[in-house]
């Protein structure tokens, strides 16, 4: 097999939380075109359908809509028996899935909205590690992605997103022990820290834009296209001595 051959994942079978639109969708469209069979899932069926629908459509790949709220064991645990019955098993789960509305100071948040940033950011993604464990350690491989983001590591101002930033600390966390805990069972877990992608999620706080663009290097802000290298290397087997790794996607912004 040529090295480059080991970037294909024909035959395999991803999971994308969340790839109805932004970064998700754009990487589930790449796993797609690396070959992969893949489920798109978000809030609503229908969003879901549509966008495998297009990934379909657009690479030729077998693609799956399902609707998975991930802060609902529920609904969490019905969707990977969903896929299990449509592909048969999963080899890859990206936790992509997560949210980040405009908040205020600490002392002044709704701890209603506190819990929802916990609940989804960082329990929506135990639960679907979980669920995936169960499949993956069963059959002894697999690779788990996880969606954290370069706030694990830095006051990532000017906007407030103290809980956003404690949520994406918990997913680095969590990514560093489940890979020591899955490794001899030969389940692979990573993550991936961006850093400015244009998605409607970063389009919020447009007063920012200025500032946060003076401070990356590269000048200017990603296209979430530009992610899917990442997230195929670490799906595929050209990272299969890769576990508990972090890998930072941010033109440069977290050297300063
Ligand atoms: N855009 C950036 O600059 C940036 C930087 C670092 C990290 N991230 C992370 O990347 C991920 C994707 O964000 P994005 O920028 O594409 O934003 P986005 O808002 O465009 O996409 C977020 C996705 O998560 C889904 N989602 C929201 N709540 C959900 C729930 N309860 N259950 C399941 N799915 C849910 C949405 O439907 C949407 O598809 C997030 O985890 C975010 O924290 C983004």
């Amino acid at each position: 097999m040529g090295y480059l051959d080991r970037f294909k994942l024909d035959g395999k079978v991803a999971i994308v939380t969340g790839s109805s639109r932004g970064i998700g969708n754009a990487t589930a469209t790449g796993l797609c075109e690396a070959g992969a069979a893949v489920v798109f899932t978000a809030t609503t069926l229908e969003s879901a359908q549509a966008a495998a629908a297009a990934a379909a459509e657009k690479t030729g790949a077998k693609t799956l809509g399902l609707k998975c709220c991930v802060e609902d064991v529920e609904d969490v645990k019905k969707l990977f028996r969903d896929v299990v019955n449509a592909f048969g098993t999963v080899d890859i789960l990206f936790n992509n899935a997560g949210i980040a509305n405009i908040a205020d100071d600490l002392v002044k948040l709704d701890p209603a909205d506190i819990r929802h940033h916990v609940d989804v950011n960082l329990n929506g993604v135990i639960y679907c590690c979980q669920e995936a464990a169960k499949i993956m350690l069963a059959k002894g491989s697999g690779s788990i992605i996880n969606m954290c983001s370069m706030s694990a590591h830095i006051y990532n101002g000017p906007q407030k997103a103290t809980y956003y930033a404690a949520t994406k600390g918990g997913v680095l966390s969590l990514t560093r022990t489940l890979a020591c805990e899955l490794a001899p069972g030969g389940v692979r877990v990573n993550c991936i820290s961006p850093g400015y992608h244009m998605t409607e999620m970063a389009k919020q706080w447009t007063d920012c834009h200025p500032i946060w663009l003076e401070r990356i290097p590269m000048g200017r802000f990603a296209d979430p296209y530009e992610l899917s290298g990442t997230v195929i290397y670490l799906a595929s087997d050209a990272s299969s001595y890769v576990t508990g790794a972090e890998i930072v996607v941010d033109g440069g912004y977290t050297l300063y």
